[in-house]
């Protein structure tokens, strides 16, 4: 057993870590201490349909979840707050981390590490709600590692009670290793507690960064536990890296995967494409045959 484990949590990954899959792996598998929802964005009617659906209070019942918003100003923030809050929602995320280009483009994600004003808004308006536990999850910049050193006053001085660093800069998507001396700077004058994000695949890479950061609050990860589902559970327990059991646990988690999501996808085809994104870790991790017929199941 890891003495004093870091607490493990499930980075939100779209297409990917949904309800059907949180529930699954909460239940099956376990090990982690909280799962992160891909973030919720405001439609001009409200929550898509989809997003209703993933934070159904009752279908999330006993998993630990943290609900991810993505907002570009205070009002569009708010209006997902209200809906967010009004199904019981208490631990919400803020996206400031996101690299895609139609989220950048509209001032959401992570361009707001270059709208210093705007983030300013989105704290304030997390100051009206006392009764939320807000965190946020952030990259170093947009364009630049420098951005968020800019931006520790206003970071030390926010509502949230946990920021987690995702040590890469927005511009360069997932290009380039995390940057690990950039974190180390914005560990030491953060006043928040840290979590560290990036290219975690294994316990040993969980102790290095724990071993290098002794300060961090936590890891997150996520395509590490896509690929693994038993990482997390590896890590707090002290188990050694096991394939048969990592195979065993992914073949179980397809099948109820499968089965959970025909239950609300309109056709097969859609069923298909949804057990690819489940499959689609495994690419470079088990021989290309079997690769290629999970992906035709
Ligand atoms: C396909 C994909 C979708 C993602 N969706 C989200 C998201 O909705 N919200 C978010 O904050 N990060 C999102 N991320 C980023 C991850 O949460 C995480 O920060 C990133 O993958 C680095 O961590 P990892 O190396 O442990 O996967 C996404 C990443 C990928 C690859």
């Amino acid at each position: 057993m890891t003495s004093n484990p870091l607490p493990v949590y499930f980075a939100p990954v779209q297409g990917s870590t949904d309800l059907p899959y949180r529930v699954i792996h909460h239940n099956a598998v376990g090990g982690v201490d909280a799962y992160y929802t891909p973030f919720l964005r405001w439609e001009p009617g409200g929550l898509r349909n989809k997003d209703r659906h993933d934070i159904d209070p009752d279908a999330n019942r006993g998993i630990p979840t943290v609900v991810q918003l993505i907002a570009n100003r205070r009002d569009e923030f708010a209006r997902l707050l209200d809906a967010v809050e009004e199904a019981r929602w208490r631990r919400i995320d803020l996206n400031a981390g996101c690299a895609f280009p139609m989220q950048v483009h509209a001032g959401r994600g992570c361009a707001l590490l270059q709208r210093p004003e705007a983030l300013r808004e989105l704290f304030d308006e997390m100051r009206r709600r006392p009764e939320v536990e807000f965190s946020v999850k952030m990259r170093l910049g947009w364009e630049s590692a420098d951005e968020v050193l800019t931006l520790l006053p206003l970071i030390n001085d926010s509502p949230v009670s946990l920021v987690t660093m995702h040590p890469r800069i927005g511009k360069r998507q997932m290009k380039d290793k995390p940057d690990l001396d950039a974190f180390g700077r914005f560990l030491t004058h953060c006043q928040k507690p840290v979590v560290y994000n990036g290219d975690l695949t294994s316990v040993g890479d969980i102790h290095r960064i724990a071993n290098l950061f002794p300060s961090i609050a936590g890891v997150m990860i996520g395509r590490g536990l896509l690929a693994n589902p038993l990482l997390g559970l590896a890590y707090r327990d002290g188990t050694a890296f096991d394939e048969a059991a990592r195979m065993r646990t992914l073949r179980l988690m397809a099948s109820q995967l499968r089965a959970a999501v025909r239950q609300h996808l309109a056709n097969e085809g859609q069923v298909q494409q949804r057990m690819q994104a489940f499959w689609t870790y495994q690419k470079g991790l088990i021989p290309k045959q079997e690769y290629k017929q999970l992906m035709r199941e």
